[in-house]
């Protein structure tokens, strides 16, 4: 099989026979994997503002729907602290814990619930938040600070092969893949495609609820990004990201 036929087989639905009539390690009575990626116990976690907090001024559904386009052209406003606490929630952001801790239900949806991802951000230009590379913690809603390293945005440019276009943060999702597998074994990497891209599209609309603007990026350097974001490529990865920034008015 080709390159393109490998791909092409990675879009069909084969295997959900399969899936049903074998054991997968929830069937099996393996412990659910965590809902997020663990984080250092004692490690300062950086309060966002809460959803019930939000001041976001109303904007109908049509118009953000309609106005949506991907923004590769950024003003140098930051954004503000509520602002990007509204896009963390917006693409991540925990309702409710179900199931008895082994699921979340969140703004977006996700095949069985399984939220596959984590999201790192590069921020260069957010109000009282010092530039560097963060994780989102979405059980928490609040943030943690990976790295203040001087040169992360001008690497995390570079990964994305010079597509960061000076915005004022970088969204970039990993995905541990097996918190989808431990339900869905081989069918995992389809949905865990399919719900990366629910993501990013509540990224465009609510971007649009605060003049700002977004642009999807696939085209970056796996390694690169991995290496930057400190995950091994293989048990997390980095499976899309965006930029956002405030539109030129
Ligand atoms: C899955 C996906 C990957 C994309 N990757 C890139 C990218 O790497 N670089 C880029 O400039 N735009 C990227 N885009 C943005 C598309 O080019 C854009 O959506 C398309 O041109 C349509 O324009 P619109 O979003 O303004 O309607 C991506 C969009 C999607 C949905």
């Amino acid at each position: 099989m080709n390159d393109v036929m490998t791909g092409r087989a990675f879009l069909r639905c084969d295997g959900w026979d399969d899936w049903r009539d074998n054991p997968t390690d929830q069937k099996k009575g393996v412990p659910a994997p965590p809902l997020e990626k663990p984080f250092p116990p004692g490690v300062q976690r950086i309060d966002l503002v809460a959803p019930q907090d939000f001041a976001i001024a109303p904007i109908a559904l049509l118009d953000a729907i309609r106005r949506r386009k991907s923004q590769r052209a950024y003003s140098a406003a930051p954004l503000s602290l509520a602002e990007l606490s509204f896009l963390l929630w917006a693409t991540q952001g925990v309702k409710e814990i179900v199931l008895g801790g082994q699921a979340t239900r969140r703004t977006v949806p996700s095949g069985g619930a399984r939220h596959p991802f984590e999201t790192y951000l590069g921020v260069q230009r957010v109000e009282t938040l010092a530039p560097g590379l963060y994780r989102y913690l979405p059980v928490e809603h609040k943030l943690i600070l990976l790295s203040d390293a001087s040169d992360m945005y001008p690497c995390m440019n570079q990964a994305l092969r010079n597509q960061g276009r000076d915005c004022a943060v970088v969204f970039a999702w990993t995905a541990i893949p097996y918190r989808t597998e431990w339900r869905y074994a081989a069918m995992s990497a389809k949905l865990i495609a399919l719900d990366a891209g629910h993501v990013c599209q509540n990224l465009y609309l609510a971007c649009e609820a605060i003049g700002a603007g977004t642009c999807a990026i696939d085209a970056y350097n796996q390694t690169e990004m991995d290496e930057l974001l400190g995950v091994d490529g293989v048990d997390e990865l980095t499976v899309y990201c965006a930029t956002v920034g405030k539109k030129v008015q």
